[in-house]
């Protein structure tokens, strides 16, 4: 079984829209998915058409896996399902913060999981945390939506200081930008520096669109209600490279073999 956290310190960046997207583009290749919506916010359950489990509260969530299980719900979508978040899982960094083995306990709970799914999507919410570190534990490959900005910059900075300072792997950060607006010079000038400066960005990038704004009314992902639009496409490749990646070919690796380097 493999993790994919859709993650970021900064808000709104597009992580729940990533998360749905890439969720409903692994289930359409064949893997078995759960999407698991860590955010209180809940999100993703909104997305998904899912109501809020009230009776999965924070200290339930690690220590009965059995409650766990039974709040899995179906999705509208073949081999999709969601555990939804609900507002208790603001109390996740009081709770974790009194158990043993704080920082791995997301880790040992999602791979019990590993008979029943391939892959375990998380929507994480904004902030660094304890949660957060459990992401970062239990995670193969944290996916981080960059809008390019400076601040955006400096936040990401942020974050691979914090992955070196606690020995965590780098290579499994993995960001993309989002939101991106061509037309834009900062957009154009921070991609082209951030791409310098770090070697692992992705290739995909997803432009700034009104169609996965409209996610919010039609609830649904955008590869199913408009597949062929641009954002749509792009969340497709970043499915498509993130897959490259985790088998360990990387988007230049490829295209060097194609052109016969
Ligand atoms: N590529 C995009 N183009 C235009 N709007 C976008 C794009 N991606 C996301 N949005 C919009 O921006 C807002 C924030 O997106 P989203 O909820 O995916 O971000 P988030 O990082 O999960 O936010 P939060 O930190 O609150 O959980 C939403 O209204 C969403 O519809
Ligand atoms: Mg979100």
């Amino acid at each position: 079984m493999k993790i994919v956290a859709c993650y970021s310190i900064k808000g709104g960046v597009g992580k729940t829209a990533t998360a749905i997207n890439l969720a409903y583009a692994a289930a359409q290749d064949g893997l078995r998915t759960l999407i698991c919506d860590l955010d209180p916010q809940g999100a993703s359950s909104y997305y998904f058409r899912v109501r809020p489990s009230t009776k999965l509260k924070a200290d339930t969530f690690f220590t009965r896996r059995d409650r766990l299980v039974r709040n899995i719900k179906g999705s509208d979508y073949p081999r999709l399902d969601i555990l939804p978040a609900n507002l208790a899982y603001r109390d996740f960094d009081q709770m974790l913060a009194g158990m043993k083995k704080s920082r791995l306990r997301l880790s040992q709970l999602l791979h019990s999981l590993s008979d029943e799914y391939d892959l375990v999507v998380l929507d994480c919410p904004p902030n660094i945390t304890i949660l957060s570190e459990n992401i970062f534990h239990a995670s193969d490959q944290v996916v981080v939506p960059v809008i390019p900005t400076t601040l955006s910059q400096r936040t990401f900075s942020q974050l691979l200081g914090f992955y070196k300072e606690s020995n965590l792997k780098r290579k499994s950060l993995l960001p993309f930008f989002s939101m991106v607006e061509q037309r834009k010079r900062m957009h154009n000038e921070v991609r082209q520096d951030m791409r310098k400066a770090y070697k692992r960005f992705l290739q995909s990038e997803v432009p700034y669109s009104v169609d996965v704004e409209n996610m919010g009314v039609t609830r649904e992902p955008l590869l199913v209600t408009q597949p062929r639009s641009p954002a749509a496409l792009a969340f497709t490749q970043l499915w498509r490279e993130l897959k490259q990646r985790s088998n360990g070919v990387s988007q230049g690796e490829l295209k060097g073999a194609k052109d016969g380097d």
